[in-house]
């Protein structure tokens, strides 16, 4: 949910915080400032083209480190050389805040990462860019209300429970994939929540659709040269059959609800966005702009919780004293009753430990934005039309923000702990366009991690998993677990 304190500009302008700013010296692989690359004129230390290349496959292999290799190197605003447009890495916490937040007006969505993603979402909550934006968000924003997404706490119970089920028929000290497990515990959660049902019928083909549509999505980002949509390739073949699918699936859904005479069960979000109508007179969604939304709604809900649950149940099992002290406080809380919405706020050290594994971890791993005007950010001047790439994974590692920042320690989320610094905690983004699921996404995995704390421990199974950062950033290959009874 958007706080007071994430979408009001600051009161005064923010210090440039220059002298905090270390500037590397021109040399080999450093493009020099003042130097033109294409139409473009560099302004600011970055790796020159040749450097570039070098780093290239380094940068395919592992973007989200070599970002923060790039911000190490070069500094708090680094130009890559592109020869179309001004694209520069914002790691600064304070010139995050004030691209995201304070002068948040002055940027907007039209990005590759963006049009990439409306390609599966359309123009739905997430990708559209400023203009349509403002009318989406006041239509959506009361299916997101406490009273809304409180059935989140039922549906992450009746999912989790099934799967602890499943596990119970495993030997005691079974290795689980947890990277799958809670993926596909994720899309049920969220299934239930949108659809109010289970994964069957029109909605697991609308699930499954998005997710082999969103699979192109990452196949072109990593394509060089992706052909545009027209060209019959394969690519281009599996999205527009994954398309059809999903616009045949969820116009059916749409269809039956409204056959549906009246509601005479617990209204689901699905419901929400049917009926929503705005006191300003916004016209209601059209069928389309439903569509969109429901598939916004199961790509940044999916994957992103999915993702965050995988590295907190490893981070659980990499630091016992944690673990113990989340069993302990789960002991203490609920005994062995199912945790509900209610039990939230007797559970400060589990949000805290979900709350730093999205520091180490942020899903969403890039945040993109294009200047509508020109800016100065952090004493460079940002022409109109400039892309800004915005790292969390890098900002939540800058030594501005966060001291030994490596260091897995949840006790900086305990109530009673300094906040972060503004601009350098960011899982969910930051400003208006802060992510609309947040309260949903931190309520459902609380209670899931809490259900599964009170039949199991975890235990690593195999090496510290490697980062995979396509749309979102997951472990390389999965997540061995072992579950050990208690
Ligand atoms: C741990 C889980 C999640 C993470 C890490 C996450 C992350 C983010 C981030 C970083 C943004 C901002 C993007 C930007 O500024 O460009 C965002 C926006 C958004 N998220 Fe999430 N998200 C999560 C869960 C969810 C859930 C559960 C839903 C819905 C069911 C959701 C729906 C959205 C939508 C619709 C937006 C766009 C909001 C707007 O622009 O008004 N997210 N999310």
């Amino acid at each position: 949910m958007t706080s007071a304190s994430d979408s009001q500009p600051a009161p005064e302008a923010p210090p440039t915080g220059a002298a905090e700013r270390s500037w590397p010296a021109d040399g080999p692989g450093v493009a020099q400032v003042g130097r033109r690359v294409g139409r473009v004129t560099i302004n600011a230390p970055g790796p020159s083209t040749a450097q570039m290349f070098r780093d290239l496959l380094r940068a395919r292999s592992a973007p989200a480190d070599y970002l923060v290799q790039t911000q190490q190197r070069y500094g708090d605003i680094v130009q890559f050389p592109v020869p179309t447009m001004p694209v520069y890495l914002i790691s600064h916490p304070r010139d995050v805040d004030q691209v995201l937040r304070i002068n948040a007006r002055g940027y907007g969505k039209r990005t590759i990462q963006y049009r990439n993603l409306a390609l599966v979402t359309g123009d739905g909550l997430l990708a559209v860019d400023t203009p349509g934006w403002r009318r989406q968000r006041r239509l959506v924003q009361p299916a997101f209300h406490h009273e809304a997404i409180a059935r989140v706490g039922t549906d992450t119970a009746l999912v989790t429970d099934r799967m602890i089920e499943r596990w119970r028929c495993l030997p005691d000290g079974a290795v689980i994939d947890a990277d799958a497990e809670m993926m596909h515990a994720g899309l049920e959660i969220v299934c239930r929540s949108l659809f109010g049902t289970d994964l069957a019928g029109d909605v697991e083909a609308t699930a499954q659709a998005t997710l082999d549509a969103l699979d192109v999505v990452v196949a072109r980002a990593r394509t060089p040269i992706a052909p545009p949509a027209w060209v019959p390739s394969p690519l281009n073949r599996t999205m527009a059959r994954a398309l059809r699918q999903l616009d045949g699936a969820v116009g059916r859904i749409l269809r039956e609800r409204s056959g549906e005479p009246g509601i005479d069960r617990q209204p689901d979000m699905l419901d929400l966005l049917i009926a929503a109508r705005d006191e300003e007179g916004d016209a209601p969604f059209t069928e389309e702009e439903l569509r969109d939304q429901i598939v916004t709604f199961l790509v940044a809900g999916h994957e992103t919780v999915a993702s965050s649950l995988t590295w907190t149940w490893w981070l659980l099992a990499a630091h016992p004293a944690v673990r113990a002290q989340a069993h302990a406080e789960v002991a203490a809380a609920l005994g062995g009753a199912i945790p509900e919405v209610a039990d939230l706020p007797r559970l400060p050290y589990l949000r805290a430990v979900v709350d730093e594994a999205l520091r180490l971890h942020p899903p969403g791993w890039v945040i993109s934005r294009r200047a509508d005007a020109a800016d100065t950010v952090g004493g460079v001047a940002i022409p109109e039309g400039s892309v800004l790439i915005i790292s969390p994974w890098t900002t939540h590692r800058h030594p501005a923000a966060w001291a030994d920042a490596e260091r897995f320690d949840p006790d900086r989320f305990l109530p009673g702990a300094p906040p972060p610094v503004r601009g350098g905690y960011l899982p969910f983004g930051s400003g208006p366009r802060l992510c609309i699921g947040k309260d949903f996404a931190l309520w459902e995995s609380v209670l899931l991690i809490a259900r599964v704390l009170q039949a199991f421990d975890v235990e690593p199974a195999g090496p510290p998993p490697r980062t995979r950062a396509l749309v979102m950033a997951r472990p390389d290959g999965g997540l061995p677990i072992r579950l050990v009874r208690r």
